[in-house]
Formats: structure tokens, sequence, C-alpha cells
């Protein structure tokens, strides 16, 4: 019986040696030491016949060579292990004296970006915060918690698009989507711009987009007056355009502000003498603005009473056309590339 064990260790360990891979190893191991029908479990199972004598003798030799086995395997398994790690890192070998590839290849900021990076980097100067929100809005946002509640023949200044098997949602047409949601959920008072993403059902055109981008402004906080509106307003003006520039605002309806107005800079191109950018009129439209309705305050969860505030809307794509010149709004969206580079 003693020969037996042996004999088995012998192949065992042979057997063990020439294996290559995991699995090989595994079925291995069970047709050894499997617990039902392994080899050496047989075997060991044999020891039972045995006289007392016998069995402390053999039961020796039988447990050494359990234990030679065992290692034998752990060893092998510890060699497999290592070989894998250095097959990975031998392909994840990265060669460091390697050329990096030539800088032409670096990509550039998109017109509206570089105007959003530097509008937001003018408006955390003046202590403002930059929000973000969703594009896809619910109706209550997008319009009536902004004073356009529904059947309001002002729902029809800015047709959008309406989500199939959504009921209630829309892709929001402006960032005063984000008044709202932002007076629930920070208060007042309040000094935020939310830049992004909009949408519009438009026939397009060199002048129209079905799809553009904003920044809406808007503080609120006691004592908030017109004036205070008037001065940041020309701020921005001054900041985008240099410091002889000029605002001017006329009225105009906005359902969320009362009152609403157009908000005008002199033409940056021809300085307020009439050209074809301007239409010869010498200003440039570039704001929405007024104060926020009571109603969209109430809305918000912010008292009234207290609190006053304004807002105001900038069309970050116009803004970029003017700078760039940029003749068609529609090469914006394009993804073009040769548009694309040159900015
Ligand atoms: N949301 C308006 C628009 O898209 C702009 C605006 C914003 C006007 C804030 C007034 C106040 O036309």
């Amino acid at each position: 019986m003693q020969s037996k064990f042996e004999q088995l260790k012998t192949e065992a360990l042979l057997a063990i040696k020439s294996v290559s891979d995991k699995i090989q190893l595994e079925d291995l191991e069970n047709k050894l030491l499997g617990r039902k029908s392994g080899e050496l479990t047989n075997l060991m199972k044999g020891l039972k016949d045995l006289t007392d004598d016998a069995r402390k003798v053999i039961g020796v030799v039988a447990n050494e060579v359990k234990k030679d086995i065992e290692m034998a395997f752990a060893n092998k398994k510890n060699e497999l292990l290592n070989l894998d790690w250095a097959a990975a890192v031998e392909k994840e070998r990265v060669d460091i004296t390697q050329p990096t590839l030539p800088h032409s290849e670096r990509g550039t900021f998109h017109p509206n970006t570089i105007i959003q990076k530097d509008l937001e980097d003018f408006f955390t100067s003046m202590g403002f915060v930059v929000l973000d929100g969703p594009e896809l809005e619910s109706d209550f946002f997008n319009f009536t918690a902004v004073n356009v509640p529904e059947n309001h023949p002002a729902r029809d200044m800015q047709d959008t698009f309406y989500i199939k098997n959504h009921p209630g949602m829309v892709m929001r047409t402006h960032t005063s989507s984000m008044q709202v949601r932002s007076m629930l959920k920070q208060g007042a008072p309040l000094r935020a711009i939310v830049p992004g993403k909009c949408y519009r059902n438009e026939a397009t055109d060199p002048r129209h987009e079905h799809t553009f981008y904003q920044l809406e402004g808007f503080v609120i906080d006691e004592h908030i007056t017109f004036a205070h509106m008037k001065g940041v307003l020309e701020a921005v003006a001054k900041h985008l355009y240099g410091a002889d520039t000029q605002v001017r605002l006329r009225p105009k309806y906005y359902p969320f502000v009362e009152p609403g107005v157009n908000g005008e800079v002199t033409c940056f191109i021809c300085k307020g003498k009439g050209c074809r950018v301007c239409k010869n009129t010498g200003w440039l439209e570039i704001f929405g603005a007024g104060m926020i309705h009571p109603n969209v305050l109430k809305e918000g969860k912010v008292d009234a009473g207290r609190y006053q505030g304004f807002a105001f809307g900038l069309g970050l794509t116009r803004l970029a056309m003017l700078k760039y010149g940029i003749e068609d709004i529609r090469h914006l969206e394009s993804g073009d590339l040769k548009f694309l580079k040159q900015f």
C-alpha cells in the first residue's frame, strides 16, 4: 500500500509539472484530489481497512504524500499566475520614448463655448454662480411656472418639440426654465447664470435654427431695482464690446417679467453710425430682460413682499455670430470641422 502512495506521488508531481494552463491544472486537481473519486482520495479511503498498526505507519506516509501533492499544486498555481501577470504587463507596455502626436491634431473650442467660458468668468467675478439644468424639461418649468399658463396665447411665442409618449415634457425653449427650479432649490437671495442649449420648432434659415444656446441670469434679493439690472447689463455690454459701448432699453413683453425690455448695445462694428450688421440702426439687440414677475417668485416659493429680482437672457449663439461674423447660424450645429477649426 505504501508503494501505491509513493507511485501516485511520483506520477502526480510529473503530471503537475507538465501542465501549462489553469484549466488543465483544475482538471488534474479534481482527478487526483476530488472529494468523491479523486485517485488519492480513493486510496486514502482504503486506510480504514488496514490493521491499527499498519494504519499508523501508512497513515503518516499518506499524509505526507497528500501534503506534497497539494504543495505542488499551490506552486504551480503561483507559477501560472505569474505568467499571466507577465503577459498582461507585456501587453500594456508603453513606449515612453515614442514621440508625441503633432500638435496640429489638437481640438479647438466651439465658438459658443468660447463665448460661454468668457461670460462664466465675467459673471463669477461679480459673485454669480453657474447653474446647469435639464434640456428635456417639464412643460411646467418651461412655461407654466414662468407665467405662461396652458392655453394662454403667450405659448405661441415659443413653439418647441414635444416628446412622443411623454406627455408634459418638452425640449426647453429658453434657459428661463431654470428660474423657478433654482428658486425652489436655493431660495432667496440668489445670484446665478445658466448657460445652455435650447430648442425651438423653427423653419431653419440663415438666422433661425432648431438648436441654439442662451445664457440666462437672475438676481433676487431685498431692495433690487431696475437700476441694478441696467447696471449689470451695461457691465456685460462693456465687457463684450469695450468701455464706450452704450445700452438702450426699450419696452418689450415677456410673460415672466414686469416691466420687460429688450436691451440693445451700440453696434460694435460701425460704432453706432449704421452698417449692414445692425441694419443701419446703429444698435444691436442682444438682451431680453426685466423685473421678475411676482407670479414667478410665488411659484419659486420666494416671499414676493420681501424680495425682488431681475432676470435677463442673452443669446450665446447670437453673440458668437456677431463676434466672429458668422453669416449662417446653421454652421454652428453642423459639426463641420472645416468650419470649427477656424476658431
Ligand atoms: N427667455 C427669453 C427668451 O428666450 C429671454 C428673457 C430672459 C427675457 C429673461 C426676459 C428675462 O426670449
